[in-house]
């Protein structure tokens, strides 16, 4: 006889998209994302208007979830949601709205990291999709609007953290480029597509020079800057002119920085298993410098899905399932927390 099914119900609200998904045994039952436009206009994300489109959309999104999966809240065995990081204000309706669907429902809370979310993305299984997974210990190289890290992962819940950004995230980089040549928001998408038709050997920007295994991305994007004040200058179209051109330069040279660190991680722990996630790892250029790295290197290479790249759901039920199956319960008077230094990584 079969056992029963593990059904986790996560829920993920860190930053502007609200999302829940279900998953049994970890085979993805449903993920509905609902993605806020209204920050588009403001060339940013805006706390206050996040928290509240968050506030608007939940009931909803959970609801389709549920639907979706043609589970009922009976056949839930657990509620994860992301704990942290992110911002404040949208965190807590998202932790709000789990804690009280536990209370009204009896199931148990598991509280979830979301960088550790993005990571454990690649151990969802969808099912008619050929499924491959990592092997541990493998390397991540986290990559989103708020962080960049490279994880050694020992195990589903044993992380270490190897290097870390000091400064800026690579995909702020990304943002605050576009923002400089004028592509509006989010920036990482738009030069991605049209860093494919410049040429990427035309423009050199400052390399930032900081020891081991952390990133620094604040040094580039004052250089660009510069850069295009100097240039334009002398010609006031030169943005308009060359726009491909830079931001193939500007994303090579990002792709260079972060693949130096992740050569020196892979030399310092001999480790072969690299696994990329997070926003930024749905850059097409990072992605095939990973394959072309891998391939030339032997290392086994897993570049997610692009719809588990963005922030969703799945990947926080995911890491739900493990915590589960630990009995790594969270109590009712949990609070958000919005730095990733002030959480717990295991
Ligand atoms: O993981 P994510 O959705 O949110 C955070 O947790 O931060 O990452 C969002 C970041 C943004 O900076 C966005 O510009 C970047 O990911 N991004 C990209 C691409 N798609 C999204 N950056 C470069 N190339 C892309 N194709
Ligand atoms: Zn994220």
């Amino acid at each position: 006889m079969m056992g029963k099914r593990t059904v986790i119900l996560g829920i993920e609200s860190s930053c502007d998209d609200t999302s829940a998904a279900v998953l049994a045994d970890r085979c993805l039952l449903s993920n509905v994302m609902a993605s806020q436009k209204v920050h588009e206009q403001y060339g940013g994300v805006v706390p206050e208007l996040a928290s509240r489109a968050h506030q608007q959309n939940i009931v909803p999104v959970v609801d389709q979830a549920l639907k979706q999966a043609g589970v009922g809240m009976d056949e839930v065995d657990a509620i994860a949601f992301t704990r942290g990081p992110g911002l404040l204000g949208s965190l807590l309706v998202g932790v709000s709205f789990a804690k009280g669907l536990a209370l009204s429902s009896g199931k148990p809370l598991i509280e979830v990291n979301h960088l550790q979310g993005h990571i454990l993305s690649h151990f969802v299984i969808e099912e008619g999709k050929p499924h491959r997974e990592p092997q541990f210990p493998f390397l991540a190289l986290l990559v989103s609007g708020g962080h960049t890290q490279i994880v050694k992962v020992n195990d589903y819940l044993d992380f270490e953290v190897l290097g870390r950004t000091i400064d800026d995230a690579v995909g702020e980089a990304f943002d605050k480029c576009a923002k400089l040549l004028d592509l509006g928001y989010p920036g990482g998408p738009v030069i991605d597509r049209l860093a494919k038709e410049g040429d990427s050997a035309r423009f050199r920007f400052a390399k930032p020079n900081v020891p081991g295994l952390d990133y620094s991305f604040s040094g580039i994007k004052t250089s660009l800057l510069y850069f295009l004040r100097d240039e334009v200058a002398k010609d006031p179209d030169f943005v308009e002119k060359n726009k491909a051109d830079l931001c193939a330069s500007f994303q090579k040279d990002l792709i260079d920085i972060l693949m130096k660190k992740l050569l020196l991680a892979v030399k310092q722990t001999s480790i072969r298993q690299i696994v990329i996630g997070g926003g930024v790892s749905a850059n097409s250029g990072l992605r095939s410098r990973i394959e072309e790295e891998g391939r030339r290197r032997g290392w086994t290479t897993f570049l997610p899905e692009l719809r588990f790249t963005t922030d969703n759901a799945a990947m926080i039920a995911a890491v739900g399932h493990f915590k589960y199956e630990k009995g790594l319960f969270t109590p009712l008077d949990v609070a958000p927390v919005s730095r990733a230094a002030d959480l717990n990584m295991k």
